[in-house]
This record gives C-alpha cells, structure tokens and sequence, in this order.
C-alpha cells in the first residue's frame, strides 16, 4: 500500500499545563475520508487545530507528503495542502457568497478558480442561485454548504472539517455527507472528518475513536461493530 499521505506518530498537545492530546497515532491516505468520532471533550477539535499548526505540538512528529511539518507555520501548512474547516462558521460574513468562493481560492491558480467554482456551483446549485445575497443572511445549513464550498475553492489536497453536522436538520446531514462523497471521488482529495453524526460511518473509509486524548481503535469502517461504537462515542 502507498505512504500515507498524513502521518502523526505520538503527539502530546493541549493549552497552558494541561495536555488535552496524550499521545496520538494517526494516519491518512490519499482519496480516503477518515471519521474522527469521539464524546464532547474528547479532543477532536484540539487535535485538528494541531494538524494545521493553530496550536503548537509538545511531543511528537506530524508528516504531511513526507516531510515533518510540526515546526511550520499554519500559512506554510496551507500553502502544501492542508485546509480546517473549523467548528464555528468560517465565511466572511459581510461578503456576498460567490466574493467569499473567490477569496477562499486566493491560493489556487488562476486557470483553476473557473472550473472549481462550476464544481461547488455544480455541488451545492443553492450558492449558485445565491451568489449575490451577503453570506450572514444564509440558513445554517447554506452556511455550511459555503463554507465546505470554500475548503473545495483553497483546492487542498487535504481537508479537515470539524463537525460540519452541527445544527442541520437530517435530511441536509445526509444530503451534505453525500456530496463529501462526491468531493472525494471526484476530486482524489483526503476529507478527514470530526463527528459525532452516526452517519459518518455511511461514508467514512476508515473510523478512529478519539476518547480523553487518546485513540482508542482505528478501524476499516465495514469492520466496525456499528452498535459498540454508537453507544461509547456517539451518546447514542
Ligand atoms: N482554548 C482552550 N483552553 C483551555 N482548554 C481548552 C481550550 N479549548 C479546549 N479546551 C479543553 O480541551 C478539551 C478538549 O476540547 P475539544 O474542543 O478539543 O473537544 P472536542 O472533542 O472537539 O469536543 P466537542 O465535540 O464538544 O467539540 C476540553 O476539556 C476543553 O475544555
Ligand atoms: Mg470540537
């Protein structure tokens, strides 16, 4: 099988004295969603914000495209591929939708901006149709249509996307997971994705169980008993 694409061996992170990520093992491949699940406080968003360089590492070596990337800075983490969805809103509130698509792809080159917008445009037809009205005016879940519109428009090769399933009704969770599917078969990119929706294993490739900063198993998602996993880390 290839290197993985993202490689985490053993990192120790957390805020002031009080380490929240005890010593992580993680891996990613390219084309793959990955699903981190795991309880409130259970250290998914610190551990995000760790792979993107939001908060310093104490121990340990993240790889991305193989090279060690824990001394970079976020810019330069983002400049090789890798982009945070983080949990709260990440449009530009003030700004129409299509000006927030076209800021967010400020990195992409320019003969690509065109074909990545027919491609979110193509994904979610609602900004499309809204691309003039201001982004804090949208639903909750246009919100967060545009703001994984926007991950696609920075046209990272990995994407990290903390619980996009907040707030949204069913049918938009599953409407949204569908086309995370989609973005991954179309595009080859790696979506690595924090939830506590049971329907991330009806798209996940691959589930890691995060409990109290520490990575309780690792598993093909058809291998999961589904019963186990919803019960000690979905408060089902
Ligand atoms: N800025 C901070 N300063 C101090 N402690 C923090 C900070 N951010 C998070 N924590 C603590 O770190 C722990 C892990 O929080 P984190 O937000 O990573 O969990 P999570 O798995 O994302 O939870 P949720 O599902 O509720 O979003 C919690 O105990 C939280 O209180
Ligand atoms: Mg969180």
């Amino acid at each position: 099988m290839a290197e993985p694409i993202l490689r985490v061996t053993n990192i120790i992170a957390g805020y002031g004295p009080i380490s929240v990520i005890k010593g992580i093992d993680f891996n990613a491949y390219e084309g793959e969603i990955v699903g981190l699940v795991g309880p409130n406080g259970a250290g998914k968003t610190t551990f995000l914000e760790a792979l993107v360089g939001n908060i310093e590492i104490r121990e340990g070596q993240i790889h991305f495209l193989d090279k060690r990337i824990e001394g970079m800075s976020v810019m330069k983490r983002r400049k090789m591929g890798m982009v945070l969805m983080p949990q709260e809103d990440y449009i530009f509130p003030f700004m129409p939708v299509k000006r927030n698509l076209q800021v967010a792809a400020v990195l992409s080159r320019d003969e690509e901006k065109e074909e990545l917008l027919d491609f979110v445009y193509g994904l979610f037809p609602v900004l499309k149709e809204r691309e003039r009205q201001i982004a804090n005016t949208l639903s909750g879940g246009e919100r967060k249509m545009l703001s994984v519109g926007m991950c696609i428009m920075a046209n990272a090769r990995v994407v990290l996307i903390d619980e996009p399933s907040i707030g949204l009704a069913p049918k938009i969770v599953t409407a949204l997971f569908e086309n995370m599917k989609t973005i991954k078969e179309e595009t080859g990119k790696t979506l690595i994705l924090a939830e506590q929706n049971v329907k991330i294993l009806k798209i996940a490739d691959r589930i890691f169980g995060l409990e109290a900063g520490k990575i309780r198993f690792c598993e093909k998602t058809e291998d999961l008993d589904e019963a186990v996993v919803k019960e000690l880390y979905m408060g089902e």
